[in-house]
């Protein structure tokens, strides 16, 4: 955060004309549907280098520069505003923060010593003018001065309510903006009707909010940041409106019924110093990735209405608030080429090979394409320019091709014809495809999947040994193993008797271990590890588990409606195998769990983590310490507890061990229990 941001060097005044004009067509995109020929750092990095030019060439300005205005000129509505919506400045690390505040104080002639400090929303400004209480209209920015009816969009923005608990007249300022969940849902709408989808959630709601005559309804979300009361009322109520500080009116706003930030964990707090600024920065942009919703930087007020009415306003933004701007976690690259795979359940996979780009502290080569109905979706095309996402340690993928960019020479994917592994037919069922040998397509795959370290752990199974024997013919699938004599493996090449017995043993112990494992090791599509544990802990048995319906598999958490039936599926398929693994003696139980149909728990033998989310963090040490993450996750599990990897208002408790960083603090903020590896030890000591 402390390396000076980069910028772009202007030597002409012709250099900065088209500078400016970029500026100002990519900002008119950008505000008119949330999408533009250049993602945040390149704008930045344009707008800085304007700056720098127009402070050495005052006699040049230009009229049009995106610095001497409210950004976002184009989308010029028609409904005025009462008081302009501008923006604001931006810093880009602690130095220009404290630079930043250093002038505000000069220009003050005091220290300011409240600071309201909150987060950036990644939406759309809005105004919703209420009058008497009852929301009456909703105004977009537009240029700042004036912006768009969008009335039509009233009761469906979530947190704007039509009715105030007040009667009052008022103007609410905020964002509207949409939720991941509100996101996937818009997208599926929108795939239903035309086939396409939105490029993200920004871009989503720019569209929604102005769209009149879709035949369907997205929903959207507002959070509130401000509020004016009109400018020529100087009633009792809208005087003492003014004077508050900053957290009080935000205190009111939340209190009248609308929706501020203070109920998510990067809600605004008021801070003394500059150096609490700069924690609350560090916890925010630590938090952002496991947001449901974007945001792009922290907005830093001064609290104090008294410190904002001196401080004023320059032409385009207030003096008394600045914009500390986190790095993009979207940018454009170039999508060079599309590599296809087929993965250990015979799924064929696009992957994007991108022209690298440095992204969210990392440099990203590969994205995610999902599959081939999301590639004519969203559009793609070789040689594209493209946005791609990336936020904390999601997978990148690839957003959307910004066809403003596009030069003619794009090409169409190729998509295969057969499967890229083994040249066989594709099944186009679905909408992922798949290999039409299914698993078997890429069995040795499978195979060492089922008996690594986090599935059956059948210790001194190298993957080099489990090909050898495929390729013998001595197992076609890992049931197989359970039935290998001793004969057998000592007819293999470079295997003795000392390895021979401790193979067999470690394949011996592998039938004990429990159903989640087992079941994890069967690569069930649409199942992971901890979904598995879920199953497992859920139905208890594999009969119960084989008997459900999709009705009956949705009941488990965080199971969706499309997945359960995929599940039923991939269990009838998987039939043969379960059966030849019950031959084999393999245990088909969760130890400690009580399938669906069995009574409940009596009172007072509650498992001790019964139904807390816990999260663990950091390097173990003590009795953890020679646990691997997931089998920590099954510790949890099996003591009645949820384990879940990042830390939100619904986590119980964190284990935090060595290192713990950003979650523990998250934790710290949000005033979740924290405890060392050894005291969580302690406490499921009975289950270790
Ligand atoms: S206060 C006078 N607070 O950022 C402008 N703005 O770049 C004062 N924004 O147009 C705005 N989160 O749409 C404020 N917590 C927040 C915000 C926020 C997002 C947006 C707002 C504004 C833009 C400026």
């Amino acid at each position: 955060m402390t390396e000076t941001p980069p910028i772009t060097v202007l030597l002409d005044d012709t250099a900065y004309a088209e500078a400016v004009q970029l500026a100002v067509d990519s900002a008119a995109a950008y505000y008119a549907d949330g999408t533009s020929t250049l993602d945040d750092d390149a704008y930045d990095q344009l707008v800085r280098g304007i700056t720098a030019y127009e402070e050495k060439h005052p006699e040049s300005v230009l009229p049009s520069s995106p610095t001497g205005k409210v950004a976002g000129g184009a989308v010029v509505g028609d409904v005025p505003h009462t008081v302009p919506m501008l923006s604001l400045d931006n810093v880009f690390g602690p130095e220009q923060l404290a630079d930043w505040a250093a002038g505000l104080e000069r220009r003050l002639g005091r220290p300011v010593t409240a600071w309201s400090v909150e987060p950036k929303l990644d939406g759309l400004a809005i105004s919703a003018r209420y009058r008497h209480g009852r929301l009456a209209q909703l105004v977009t920015r537009g240029d700042g001065t004036a912006g768009e009816d969008v009335s039509h969009a009233i009761g469906t923005i979530v947190g704007l309510p039509d009715r105030l608990a007040d009667a009052v007249t008022v103007e609410l300022r905020g964002e509207v903006m949409m939720t991941a969940s509100q996101f996937e849902q818009a997208c599926a709408k929108r795939e239903a009707h035309d086939g396409t989808t939105f490029a993200n959630p920004r871009s989503a709601a720019a569209g929604t909010l102005r769209a009149q005559d879709r035949p369907y309804v997205c929903e959207l979300t507002f959070f509130g940041y401000g509020v004016l009361p009109p400018p020529d009322d100087d009633s009792e109520f809208a005087v003492r409106l003014r004077g508050l500080p900053h957290s009080q009116v935000m205190g009111w706003v939340a209190a009248q019924g609308v929706q501020t930030t203070a109920a998510t964990p990067v809600a605004g707090i008021l801070a003394e110093t500059l150096d609490q600024v700069q924690a609350r920065v560090e916890e925010i942009a630590a938090a952002r990735a496991e947001l449901p919703f974007g945001i792009d930087g922290i907005v830093i007020k001064c609290d104090l209405a008294g410190d904002q009415a001196e401080a004023g306003f320059s032409s385009r933004a207030p003096r008394w608030a600045v914009a500390y701007k986190l790095p993009a976690t979207e940018k454009i690259t170039k999508l060079l080429r599309v590599e296809w795979n087929t993965g250990r359940t015979g799924i064929i996979a696009p992957r994007a090979v991108l022209e690298p780009v440095k992204l969210d502290g990392s440099v990203v080569t590969y994205a995610t394409l999902h599959n081939v109905a999301d590639i004519t979706r969203r559009g793609l095309m070789l040689g594209d320019s493209v946005t791609v996402y990336k936020a904390g340690d999601v997978i990148p993928r690839v957003e959307a091709p910004v066809v403003h960019l596009r030069t003619g020479d794009e090409q169409p994917i190729p998509i295969p014809e057969l499967c890229p592994q083994c040249g066989d037919a594709i099944d186009r069922s679905q909408e992922r495809w798949r290999c039409v040998r299914g698993r078997n397509c890429q069995a040795i795959a499978s195979i060492i999947y089922a008996v690594e370290r986090d599935t059956l752990d059948i210790e001194g199974l190298a993957a080099s040994r489990v090909k050898q024997m495929f390729d013998t013919g001595l197992i076609a699938d890992f049931a197989d193993l359970f039935f290998l004599t001793r004969e057998q493996l000592l007819g293999l090449e470079r295997m003795g008797e000392t390895s021979t017995d401790n193979l067999l043993a470690a394949i011996e112990q592998a039938k004990t271990r429990p159903l989640s494992r087992v079941f994890a090791a069967l690569g069930v599509r649409g199942t992971g590890r901890a979904m598995s544990r879920r199953i497992a802990r859920h139905f208890a048995t594999m009969d119960e588990v084989r008997a459900a319906d999709a009705e009956a598999i949705q009941r488990v958490e965080g199971m969706g409606p499309e997945k359960a039936p995929l599940v039923v599926a991939e269990l009838a398929e998987l039939a043969p195998l379960i059966d030849k693994l019950v031959r084999a003696g393999v245990n088909m139980i969760e130890p400690g769990a009580t399938p669906p149909s069995a009574e409940p728990v009596a009172p007072g033998q509650e498992l001790p983590l019964a139904s807390m989310s816990v999260v663990v963090t950091g390097t173990m040490t003590g009795p953890l310490a020679a646990l691997s993450r997931n089998e920590v996750n099954e510790l949890i599990e099996r003591a009645g507890g949820k384990s879940s990897s990042s830390v939100s208002a619904k986590t119980a408790l964190l284990v935090a061990g060595e290192k713990a960083g950003s979650k523990r603090a998250k934790a710290e903020t949000l005033g979740v229990r924290v405890v060392s590896p050894e005291e969580f030890a302690d406490q499921v000591s009975a289950f270790l």
